[in-house]
């Protein structure tokens, strides 16, 4: 298997900055430690409502960070002109609604698709890396290929649910490696991102064909307790096997 690269989400540093409007904590400084301790990619969500980065985080992200920023939007007017400005290296387009607490589900394909495949034209020749964040669905993985994504992000919030939960996650399990398969089968390269724990990650790093893991909520809770040099550290232990 080769190498599963580690995307550390660092927007819930701050969501700790915004809940008492102050400047610290930095999640300029948290991406670099971050790169420090071995990150493959830094993931920040820049949402319409800003509630966790805005575009001067982005900024400076951008301008200081060696490892890959990946930049998550919404298909939105606002969000292709952002993203064509900042140039980032990676871009991952996801669904958004207002009021959700975060990304509840995979994008919907069937809404907006000619906009985000002109997003993604537009996004590639601006020589950004294209990824769409999808439900583990062999009709979604296909659209995506038809759209010409370089990448598909399976959403694994079901999945993590039920491992939390401590219910049977074998048929979403099954779902996910079925889509997975696909993916490659079709020349995608494949990534899993959201709710995933140590726990979680383990079960899936050891099914083949993921190349990236992005990571934020869980990483960031238990570097309150360890610090974010030994969470990182752990995570790509995990992944590596
Ligand atoms: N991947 C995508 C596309 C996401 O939208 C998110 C959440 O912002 C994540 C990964 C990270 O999820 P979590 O914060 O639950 O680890």
């Amino acid at each position: 298997m080769g190498k599963i690269r580690l995307g550390v989400n660092i927007d819930h540093v701050a969501t700790v900055r915004n809940a008492r409007g102050e400047i610290y904590p930095s999640p300029l400084r948290a991406s670099l430690l971050a790169q420090k301790e071995g990150a493959d990619s830094i993931t920040i969500h820049l949402r319409e409502d800003r509630r966790h980065i805005n575009e001067s985080d982005l900024k400076k992200i951008k301008s200081r960070l060696k490892i890959p920023l990946n930049l998550e939007i919404a298909a939105t007017k606002e969000m292709q002109k952002i993203a064509l400005k900042n140039k980032p290296p990676f871009i991952c387009i996801v669904p958004e609604k207002r009021q959700e607490i975060t990304t509840e589900g995979g994008l919907n394909l069937k809404f907006k698709t000619k906009f985000i495949k002109k997003l993604i034209h537009k996004l590639k020749k601006n020589n950004s890396r294209v990824s769409l964040f999808v439900e583990p669905s062999l009709k979604d993985i296909k659209m995506s290929k038809d759209l010409k994504a370089d990448c598909v992000e399976i959403h694994t919030g079901r999945f993590c649910n039920f491992v939390n939960k401590k219910k049977n996650y074998k048929k979403e399990l099954i779902r996910i490696k079925k889509a997975i398969a696909l993916g490659n089968k079709l020349g995608l390269e494949v990534h899993a991102g959201h709710g995933l724990t140590y726990k979680s990650a383990k079960i899936l790093s050891k099914v083949p064909g993921i190349k990236e893991f992005n990571i934020g909520h869980f990483l960031i809770g238990e570097s309150i307790f360890v610090g974010l040099r030994k969470t990182i550290k752990e995570f790509k232990k995990i992944i590596k096997q």
